[in-house]
C-alpha cells in the first residue's frame, strides 16, 4: 500500500506544476486539511520545494534528488541488475527485505532504502544509515558453491572502487569488505547467503556508501575510521547517476565472475588493494593472528605471513592494520 506521503507526491506530479488546493488534496487522500499541512511540512523538511498561496493551495516547484525507481531506471545501462527495484523511503534493513523477497523475485532485483532504521554491518554490528547515503541490497542467484560467496563480496568491492575511480576519486579495497578513500572507510558490504548443503539458493549483497552526508551524521561510536564522499570531495554527488554507474559496473563484473576464472578479477582486486603489503591483526571468533599480508588467494582468502615465516590462509575475520 502506498504511503500518504507518496500519494501526495503523486498528486503533485499528476498536477504537473499546477496548484492544488489543500481541500482537494485532503479529499483525494481521505485525510483532513490539518493532516495535509503536516505532510507538506514534512516534505519541505525533506527538500521538496512547495509553494503555498493563500486561498489557492500548494504548488510543487522542485523535488529533491531521491533514488526513486523511475529516476534510476531512466538511463540505466544494464540488462539484469536494477531492472526490478523495490524502493523504501524508510525501512529497517534492505538486507532483511531482500531475504524475504529473494525466493520470489528475479536475480538482479534491488532494494533501495533512503534511510535505514536497523541497518546492519558485519559481525553483528550496527550500520548508521541516515538520509543522503546509498543503502541498497541486490539479490543474486549464482550457480556456484557456497565457498564462492566471499569472492563475490570482493568482486562487489572492486565494482564500488572502480565506480569511485570513474569519478576521479582514489578509492582502494580493504579486505574483506570495505572500500576506503584516503585510508578511511566510505563503503561497507554485507553478504548473506541462503544455501542448501553446498548449493547457493540466493546471495544478498548489501552495499552501504556514505555519500551525501557528513561524518557527524554518524553516531560517534560507529564512526571508527570512517569518512563520507561529501567530506572527501567537498561536494555532493548525483546519487542516481552514481547508482546507475555502479549497477552497470557490478553487472559487468558479475558476468566476468560467472564466465572467467576468478584469477582475472583477483588480479584487479590485488592491484587496487589497500591491504596487501600491510602488517595486520586479524580477529577470528576463536583466535587472533598477526602478520604481513602477502596476497589474496584464488578463494578470496587473505594470505598472511606470520612471524615464523608460515603463510596462513585466512578465510574470514576482522582485519585491523597494525602500522601505517
Ligand atoms: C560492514 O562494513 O560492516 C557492512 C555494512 C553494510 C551496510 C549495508 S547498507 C545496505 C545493506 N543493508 C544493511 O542493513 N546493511 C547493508
Amino acid at each position: 500500500m502506498k504511503s500518504k506521503r507518496a500519494e501526495i507526491i503523486n498528486a503533485f506530479k499528476a498536477a504537473d506544476g499546477k496548484t492544488i488546493s489543500g481541500e482537494d488534496l485532503g479529499d483525494q487522500l481521505g485525510i483532513s486539511r490539518t493532516m495535509v499541512c503536516k505532510y507538506i511540512k514534512g516534505l519541505r523538511e525533506d527538500g521538496y520545494e512547495i509553494q503555498s498561496s493563500p486561498k489557492k493551495g500548494y504548488t510543487l516547484k522542485s523535488v529533491p534528488k531521491l533514488l526513486y525507481p523511475e529516476e534510476i531506471l531512466s538511463g540505466l545501462n544494464t540488462t539484469l541488475f536494477g531492472k526490478n527495484i523495490h524502493y523504501y523511503d524508510e525501512a529497517g534493513s534492505s538486507n532483511d527485505i531482500a531475504k524475504k523477497l529473494a525466493p520470489v523475485v528475479e536475480e538482479g532485483t534491488i532494494i533501495v532504502v533512503e534511510q535505514q532504521t536497523g541497518g546492519r554491518g558485519r559481525l553483528g554490528r550496527k550500520w548508521a544509515s541516515p538520509k543522503g547515503g546509498i543503502w541498497f541490497s541486490i539479490i543474486l542467484k549464482p550457480k556456484v558453491a557456497l565457498s564462492a560467496a566471499s569472492r563475490l563480496t570482493l568482486t562487489v568491492g572492486l565494482s564500488v572502487t572502480n565506480t569511485l575511480i570513474q569519478y576521479g576519486i582514489p578509492a582502494r579495497i580493504k579486505w574483506p569488505n570495505d572500500v576506503l578513500i584516503n585510508g578511511k572507510k566510505v563503503c561497507g558490504i554485507l553478504t548473506e547467503v541462503e544455501a542448501e548443503i553446498d548449493t547457493i539458493e540466493f546471495v544478498i549483497i548489501g552495499v552501504g556508501i556514505n555519500a551525501n552526508m557528513s561524518l557527524k551524521d554518524i553516531p560517534e561510536d560507529l564512526r571508527e575510521n570512517s569518512t563520507t564522499l561529501r567530506d572527501e570531495i567537498g561536494k555532493s554527488i548525483d546519487r542516481v547517476d552514481f547508482l546507475q554507474k555502479l549497477l552497470h559496473e557490478m553487472e559487468q563484473q558479475y558476468i566476468r565472475f560467472n564466465t572467467q576464472p576468478f584469477g582475472e578479477i583477483l588480479s584487479d582486486i590485488v592491484s587496487l588493494s589497500d591491504t596487501v603489503g600491510r602488517d595486520v591483526k586479524v580477529t577470528m571468533p576463536n583466535r587472533i593472528v598477526e602478520g604481513k599480508v602477502v596476497g589474496i588467494s584464488k578463494s578470496g582468502a587473505l594470505l598472511l605471513k606470520k612471524e615464523d615465516g608460515e603463510v596462513e590462509e585466512i578465510i574470514a575475520g576482522r582485519c585491523i592494520y597494525s602500522k601505517k
